[in-house]
């Protein structure tokens, strides 16, 4: 176990698709974690999430059985905030919602030791907005995994107007102790993925509302032409059409660049309920008869 992790107690806020990733990265480096959530049915998906994925790579040589037990017992699940007060590190990765995620700072301010560090997931809302709602801004940062947070390399070091170097340095620490590659990045929507990503993946939107190629054939042609793991439209379901439509519109409202401003048809399937992989349905049909019957 590296000393660096050992050093932080991990808290998790938030036992979605992102958190449970974290815990798991997490708990698989040596961290001790505490998964926060108000309510215990997500919690329950968390803990059946977290067990499958490590059965898996048990099942695959990855960890030892021993391993995948002892990374179970380093993560422990509760509907109590106060619970997370001997949390050195917290992460809230929460729905996309900065008056959700301000009040839900303040409320983990009151509750963490003074020196905790305070890190949100956001991929678009502003860190100086978060900072505002505690009383150690400095202590008070971006962490901005991608998914699946398990596989994904990278996270993204936001630092604030006002967060200090040795926040920064200490996150820096962390993020190697999971066995990640930390960029830095300054306190703007989209940071430096999303900001490059984002534009990409609404041309292959505008391209296919456009009927200028099958979501098929704009998929196959930038994974064998550009050697990407997914094509756009693919990856637009899996990251979620509303959290894509919602990080659209906070790059949008910031640099207010066309490249940004998310197409139409974003906005009819987000209201159709089509949100992607996790709705059954998006640019494909993810339905089991749909799946069972490509090629
Ligand atoms: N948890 C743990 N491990 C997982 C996993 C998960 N959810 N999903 C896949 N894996 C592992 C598999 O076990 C497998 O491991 P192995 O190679 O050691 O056997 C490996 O990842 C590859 O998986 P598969 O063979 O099942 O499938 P693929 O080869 O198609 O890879 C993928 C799946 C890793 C998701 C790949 O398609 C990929 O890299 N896609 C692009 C993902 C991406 O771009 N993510 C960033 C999204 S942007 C974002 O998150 C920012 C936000 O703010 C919007």
């Amino acid at each position: 176990m590296s000393d660096h992790v050992s050093i932080e107690s991990v808290g998790v806020v938030g036992a979605g698709f992102m958190g449970s990733g974290i815990a798991e990265s997490s708990a698989r480096a040596g961290a001790r974690v505490l998964v926060y959530e108000p309510q215990q049915a997500p919690l329950d998906r968390s803990r059946e999430a977290i067990s499958t994925s490590v059965a898996k790579a048990v099942s695959k040589g990855k960890l030892s059985d021993d391993e995948g037990n002892a990374l179970l017992a380093r993560i422990d699940w509760t509907t109590d905030l106060g619970a997370l007060s001997a949390s050195t590190l917290v992460i809230e990765a929460v729905v996309e919602d900065e008056d959700v995620k301000r009040e839900l700072f303040g409320r983990l301010d009151a509750v963490l030791g003074p020196d905790a560090l305070l890190a949100s997931n956001t991929s678009s809302i502003p860190i100086a907005q978060l900072a505002a709602a505690t009383s150690r801004p400095d202590r008070v940062l971006g962490l901005h995994f991608f998914s699946p947070v398990p596989v994904m390399k990278l996270v993204e070091i936001v630092v604030a107007l006002d967060t200090s170097d040795a926040t920064v340095a200490r996150a820096q620490a962390f993020a190697t102790a999971i066995g990640k590659t930390a960029v830095r990045t300054k306190d703007r929507s989209g940071f430096i993925v999303n900001m490059l990503l984002v534009p990409y993946l609404m041309a292959a939107v505008r391209m296919y509302e456009e009927g200028f190629a099958s979501a098929e054939d704009i998929d196959v042609a930038m994974q064998l032409g550009a050697g990407h793991p997914m094509g756009p439209l693919t990856l637009a379901d899996f990251i979620g059409l509303d959290v894509l439509y919602a990080v659209c519109n906070s790059l949008y409202e910031e640099f207010k660049r066309d490249e940004y401003a998310p197409p139409p048809l974003m906005k009819r399937m987000v209201a159709a309920g089509r949100l992607g992989r996790k709705s059954g349905r998006g640019f494909y049909d993810y339905s089991p008869a749909a799946v069972a019957a490509r090629p």
